[in-house]
């Protein structure tokens, strides 16, 4: 692995109270389009275009991968990739996917579909997340696998199709098993009793391929060869909800964040914050490279308190962490349902809130798979220092936290800031955060 990739998990950042913030930006691209893009163009015939990349450490472990599987990946600008596919062949050393569950469980199931080996691993935190729920699919289909939690060998060709039921709304189950049905004789379905983000499914019917969605079931056609296209990536709104939430908590500020894709399935964080009664005034909404893009523009608000459905979940998984946040800052009890989920990604999330609140002197408590977060509608009182548990997205809504609390809030880990929003810091800062 580079160097360059190399992330320092030690970095402290501290946040203070801020002036107002104001000023348009744009965020970087969305990181779950950005893994997909380079996937796909690895699995095409021909060349496929990519503009607006994201070229955080998560994608760019990706990159590498997919040049070890064989395929030509070339940046030729900032942001502006070029992609060879391939037939994949079996790599000459084990694959890094470094903090990215979506690169090694999209790879995973890509790989299966090539009658190849291959052995996936990743940092510290990767290595602890689970596994399975990938390779019992795969193994289900033909393949064989090792390994319940990385590093995890794979060993494909020669598969079946299959019906799975996606039970835990993982859009990164449903995309290996999509991927590695492109290799697969027989049917290829994925039920979902709750939908999960669709990108998968919409940008492999971009390069060719025959996906059809209808009533929660997606199935696989039976023209699974990917031609390669050109995609373009707009603003993750994932990356974006830190500066959404930062102007609705800093009085005074309103700031617009340009280009963010605003497709349904990943948008629950902006629909929960308007019912807590945030200025959120959606523009200039348009399509673009097949998903629907707007500007959003935030003005500082008042919040109330609100629960958040199980049903939810899924269109805003990676949003609690600054949604608790928000709550932190709204009058009254705000209850979150049905997170599991969150116990396994980066960090356990749903400790690292509860433990980062607490710590800010806001009153939260995990009840089963809930979590409850107590405000007065008066900032919390901050003056602490977070753990981030080398999680980026903790890492990252901590600081938003510092810049409306009473005293200052440092986090550690900063530097795992990385793997998804590089510039935060000084993107923030040109909206005037106080962030050193
Ligand atoms: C992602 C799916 C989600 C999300 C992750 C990106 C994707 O994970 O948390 O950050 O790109 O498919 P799950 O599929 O585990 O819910």
């Amino acid at each position: 692995m580079s160097d360059l990739l190399e992330l320092s998990s030690t970095e402290r950042l501290v946040a203070s109270r801020s002036t107002p913030l104001s000023g348009d930006i744009d965020v970087p691209g969305d990181k779950s389009m950005s893994h997909r893009a380079l996937i796909l163009g690895a699995l095409a015939s021909g060349e496929t275009r990519i503009a607006g990349l994201l070229e955080s450490a998560d994608v760019l472990h990706t990159a590498e991968a997919l040049r070890a599987f064989g395929a030509d990946v070339e940046r030729r600008e900032p942001g502006l990739w070029r992609v060879r596919g391939a037939r994949w062949q079996s790599p000459d050393r084990p694959i890094y996917c470094g903090n990215s569950g979506t690169g090694a469980r999209l790879m995973m199931g890509a790989a299966a579909a090539f009658p190849i080996a291959v052995t996936f691993t990743g940092d510290a935190s990767l290595s602890s997340r689970p596994m399975e729920r990938v390779a019992a699919p795969l193994r289900a289909m033909g393949a064989r696998t090792e390994g319940d939690r990385l590093p995890v060998t794979i060993r494909g060709g020669n598969l079946r199709g299959m019906r799975f039921v996606n039970d835990k709304a993982s859009a990164q189950v449903k995309s290996a098993i999509l991927l590695a049905g492109l290799g697969a004789d027989g049917p290829v379905e994925v039920v979902e009793p709750m939908p999960s983000r669709d990108h998968s499914e919409n940008m492999l019917r971009a390069f060719g391929c025959d996906v059809e969605s209808n009533g929660g079931v997606i199935r696989l056609g039976a023209r699974r060869e990917l031609r390669g296209t050109t995609v373009l990536i707009p603003g993750d709104p994932s990356s974006a909800a830190f500066a959404v939430v930062a102007a609705l908590i800093v009085p005074g500020s309103r700031v617009t964040v340009r280009n963010v894709m605003v497709n349904p399935l990943r948008s629950g964080l902006i629909r929960t914050l308007r019912e807590m009664g945030a200025d959120i005034v959606t523009s200039n909404r348009r399509l673009e490279g097949g998903e629907e893009v707007a500007d959003l523009t935030v003005s500082a608000s008042r919040l109330h308190a609100v629960e958040v459905a199980p049903k939810r979940a899924p269109s805003m998984i990676d949003e609690y962490v600054i949604l608790a946040v928000a709550a932190a800052f709204a009058e009254g009890r705000t209850v979150m349902r049905g997170l599991a989920e969150l116990r396994v990604k980066e960090s356990d999330r749903l400790a690292a809130i509860v433990a980062g609140l607490g710590a800010c002197g806001v009153e939260a408590r995990e009840e089963d798979d809930s979590l409850v977060v107590e405000g007065d509608g008066r900032p919390p009182p901050g003056g602490a220092d977070v753990q981030a548990s080398g999680d980026h997205r903790v890492a990252m809504s901590f600081l938003v936290m510092g810049l409306g609390a009473t005293r200052p809030v440092a986090v550690d880990s900063a530097g795992m800031i990385a793997t998804s929003f590089p510039g935060f810091v000084p993107l923030m800062r040109s909206l005037g955060a106080s962030i050193a």
